[in-house]
């Protein structure tokens, strides 16, 4: 289970002092499937970087298990069963995508076999991509996807992306969903997905809108997605103000 006590995040800027999270208390048991949403810049990749241990909070506690992990660094979180997929996953030149997948099952040694089925789940063909080094020549919906293969042959206990989505086309991206739904059904791991997708978010136990630095709802699809319809199609703010004012 992981918890978030009252997590905040408030850095200093050249024009002051600015609270990216504002008190986020939030509790995820085993095995449900979480979905991060909401607008552009309302914290949530800073979130997920609190919990990765990328991004030290300024306020509050995060516990795993029971255990407070917040004072602990990047490796022992990955330790202990937690990994994070960058929004935009870096390269390793020289490092080839089969070598990264070794690297990532660690002592679980990975038969080609198993490496083409990780590869399979992400929409990649083991063939044409094994051997390619995670460097320029791959595109950014390609690296994407190498990296979500990595984390599923790491086989960690609390998996979070970061907008999977992210430079992905449609087959492959039908592909992904089903493999979520289909870690979400075996109860293999606990899930965190950041995404704007209709279809992610119609996969989530629960939904979480974070806007502004602060959870603006919460609730399963049915309670959610209307929430989030009437926001996305509200009109902007600013004008409205200055159209109430001129009338
Ligand atoms: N270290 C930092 N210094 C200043 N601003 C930051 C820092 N980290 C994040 N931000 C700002 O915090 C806001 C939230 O960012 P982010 O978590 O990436 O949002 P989201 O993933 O929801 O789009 C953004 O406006 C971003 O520019
Ligand atoms: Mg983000």
């Amino acid at each position: 289970m992981l918890e978030l006590q009252n997590i905040s995040y408030r850095v200093s800027t050249p024009e002051g002092e600015v609270d990216i999270l504002k008190n986020i208390s939030i509790t995820i048991p085993d095995h449900r499937l979480v979905v991060f949403t909401g607008p552009n810049g309302g914290g949530k990749t800073t979130l997920a970087k609190v919990i990765m241990g990328l991004v030290q909070p300024t306020g509050g506690k995060i516990l795993y298990n029971g255990e407070d992990i917040t004072g602990l660094s990047i490796t022992e979180r990955a330790r202990r069963g937690i990994s994070y997929g960058f929004q935009q996953p870096p390269r390793f030149k020289g490092i080839t995508v089969n070598d990264l997948l070794l690297l990532a099952a660690g002592e679980k040694k990975l038969t080609k076999d198993r490496c083409c089925q990780y590869l399979t789940k992400v929409g990649l063909c083991a063939n044409d991509y094994l051997d390619r080094e995670v460097d320029v020549s791959l595109s950014g919906g390609e690296v994407k996807r190498i990296e979500i293969a990595t984390i599923l042959a790491r086989g960690s206990e609390l998996m979070i992306f970061d907008e999977p989505e992210a430079g992905i086309d449609l087959w492959s991206f039908a592909r992904l969903t089903e493999t979520f739904e289909q870690i979400h059904k075996e109860d293999e791991a606990t899930m965190i997905i950041i995404s704007h997708q209709e279809r992610i978010i119609r996969l989530a136990d629960e939904i979480v809108v974070i806007a502004n630095g602060e959870i603006a709802h919460r609730g399963d699809c049915e309670q959610i997605f209307p929430l989030i319809l009437a926001d996305t199609l509200g009109g902007c703010p600013v004008i409205e103000r200055k159209e109430a004012a001129t009338v």
